[in-house]
């Protein structure tokens, strides 16, 4: 059986670095993503890229290491190595998002990857296991919301996620509004180890002043270390962002959500320290562009890229590579008939 299997990117409006913590993310699936066209049955996955000069080429069953695989073929064999498939499949990715900008190509891959393999839960499932093979592929220990952004996207809608009890809410982004991803052109090479490093500081706070999500502001700035009360600040307080981030976008206040995006670039710079001079640079270009109503870095940081709410039309070009993006319905999977068109 041939199927056809979709899954988008993301981009986080607000809410970075607090999923690991248990804390608020509103990422919004975006309408560039990862189409795997799959014909069902046998024993390996055998995937081509047009991205990419290597195969994918994955026994099931296999006891290696997904680390042990070379680039993009990593998240193919942490997807089977996680989902365990009872068939495998031969067939062609290709992908409409940038590759390792900071839209989430690999969640999207690995989501996909687990749709065209007949994978059969709920979307936070799907989730759940593209999380988990993103970190056996990379090592790096992330939080849920990249895969659950791309699982659960809902048309015309971000998604405010408790990322306690993995709650997804739909929050409509106003008409009047556009959203722009600009690429700072920085490649985020050392993100791992001070992904890691981060976490692990948040993990140490929590263990002095409990679970971030519920930690009072008074508490953080009782913390002794200054590393762990400004990264407990950030978290807190970026918490606090998001939750009002929803509010503004539910009023329609796109500039009052603006504001916020502009105050949660300063934690993430200031108190986080994910931020880099490329990436200060980029936002302080697009907030003195005229129709920006806020801009910050999204995703990791550590260079990657920015995302801008700005009124329709506002040409950022200036400041970088841009992509135009549209809050997009998450993953989906559909049979194609011999003809080549959707069953
Ligand atoms: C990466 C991770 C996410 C999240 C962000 C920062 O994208 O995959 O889980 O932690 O960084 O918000």
């Amino acid at each position: 059986m041939k199927v056809r299997a979709w899954a988008p990117g993301r981009v986080n409006l607000i809410g970075d670095h607090t999923d690991y913590t248990g804390g608020l993310v509103l990422p919004m699936a975006v309408d560039l993503g990862t189409t795997v066209e799959l014909e069902r049955g046998g024993p390996w996955v055998e995937l081509v890229s047009t991205e990419e000069p290597e195969p994918a080429f994955v026994v099931l069953g296999s006891e290696r290491d997904p680390r042990e695989w070379r680039g993009w073929a990593r998240y193919v064999a942490g997807v089977v190595d996680v989902m365990q498939p009872g068939a495998g499949g031969v067939g062609v990715v290709t992908t409409t998002l940038p590759v390792g900008a900071g839209l989430s190509s690999s969640a999207a891959l690995e989501v996909s990857v687990a749709l065209a393999l007949d994978f059969g839960g709920s979307a936070l499932d799907l989730a759940l296991v593209c999380q988990e093979a993103e970190q056996r592929a990379s090592g790096v220990p992330c939080g849920i919301m990249d895969q659950l952004a791309s699982a659960a996207g809902v048309e015309g809608h971000a998604l405010l996620i408790d990322c306690t009890s993995l709650e997804v809410t739909p929050v409509p982004v106003p008409d009047d509004v556009e959203v722009v991803v600009v690429d700072s052109g920085q490649r985020r090479e050392l993100a791992r180890s001070h992904y890691g490093v981060r976490r692990a500081q948040c993990e140490e706070a929590a263990a002095i002043v409990g679970p971030l999500r519920q930690a009072s502001l008074a508490a953080v700035e009782r913390l002794e270390r200054d590393d762990l009360r400004r990264r407990a600040r950030h978290v807190v307080t970026e918490n606090a962002r998001v939750a009002a981030f929803a509010d503004a976008l539910r009023a329609g206040d796109a500039a009052g959500a603006g504001a916020l995006m502009v105050e949660s670039h300063a934690s993430l710079r200031d108190d986080f320290e994910v931020s880099t001079p490329a990436l200060d640079r980029l936002v302080e270009s697009l907030l003195a562009t005229p129709g920006v109503l806020g801009a910050r870095l999204t995703g990791a940081g550590f260079g990657g890229c920015t995302v801008a709410l700005v009124r329709p039309g506002t040409d950022v070009s200036a400041s970088g590579p841009v992509w135009r993006v549209r809050p997009s319905a998450g993953a989906r999977v559909e049979v194609v008939n011999p003809s080549g068109r959707f069953a």
